[in-house]
């Protein structure tokens, strides 16, 4: 992996990836969209390397937003089915190069028990690894975490202070987003993280998820250390 131009000493800290494309990608193959989510396999555990090479220390990949439930039967459950296989094909990996597994999202009924189990499992198995956080978004939306957490604070009695809302998050230990990516040259939000990434630096890429690789990891980087963050202030 090219680490060519890129300042180890000023590495992001959280990078926030929307795995986007994956539909298209198939189609224009004449493939079914499915095979689509399949191919993004390979891509995710690039990704992972990537960080890892890169030095990124949290990784959250958004993986089924609480709107894809629109989607056809078919697709949902296949998602469902792959997410959870992905999770026993890739844990023994993913926890061997000291990746610790965590999840974000709602777990309501639709989900299915089985990938509830596959999770928490996954959760366990790589809960002391500390060379990289790969937060998996699953059943996922940031208007959801942010209403979730609201009701939980004023369960408690309050009072509502952004402190203590970010505290009710799902992942109250996630720091904020630095560089957010989104694949597929799509320039939309999505409900993806709207809490955290009230300052990140957003990167848009025309690449499909399924082509991503570690170098795209890299480029994202060179990227956001060409950008100034200011914070509302101003740098002298
Ligand atoms: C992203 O790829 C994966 C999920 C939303 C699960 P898409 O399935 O959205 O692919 P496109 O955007 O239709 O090409
Ligand atoms: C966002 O992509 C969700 C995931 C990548 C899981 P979508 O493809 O669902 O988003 P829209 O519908 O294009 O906004
Ligand atoms: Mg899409």
């Amino acid at each position: 992996m090219d680490l060519s131009g890129i300042d180890l000493s000023a590495v992001p800290k959280h990078m926030a990836c929307v795995m986007d494309g994956n539909g298209r990608w198939a189609t224009q193959r004449g493939l079914k969209r499915t095979d689509g989510h399949s191919a993004g396999e390979e891509a995710l555990l690039d990704a992972v390397h990537g960080a890892l090479g890169v030095g990124v220390k949290w990784l959250t990949v958004y993986a089924f937003s609480t709107e894809n439930w629109r989607r056809p039967t078919d697709e949902v459950r296949f998602l469902m089915k792959f997410n959870e296989s992905l999770l026993v094909r890739r844990r023994d990996e993913l926890n061997d190069l000291g990746v610790r597994i965590r999840f974000i999202g709602r777990r309501d009924w639709r989900v299915p028990r089985r990938l509830i189990r596959r999770m928490d499992e996954s959760t366990e198995l790589t809960k002391n690894n500390t060379k990289l956080t790969l937060t998996i978004a699953f059943n996922y939306g940031s208007r959801a975490e942010i209403v979730d957490a609201a009701n939980a604070v004023v369960d408690a009695g309050g009072p509502l202070t952004e402190k203590s809302l970010a505290a009710q998050l799902y992942d109250p230990e996630m720091p904020e987003v630095d560089l957010w990516v989104r694949t597929s040259g799509e320039h939309r939000i999505s409900n993806y993280l709207l809490w955290q990434s009230a300052y990140a630096e957003l990167v848009f890429i025309e690449t499909w998820w399924p082509d991503f690789r570690r170098e795209h990891i890299a480029d994202a980087v060179r990227e956001y250390q060409l950008r100034e963050r200011r914070f509302g202030g101003l740098n002298s």
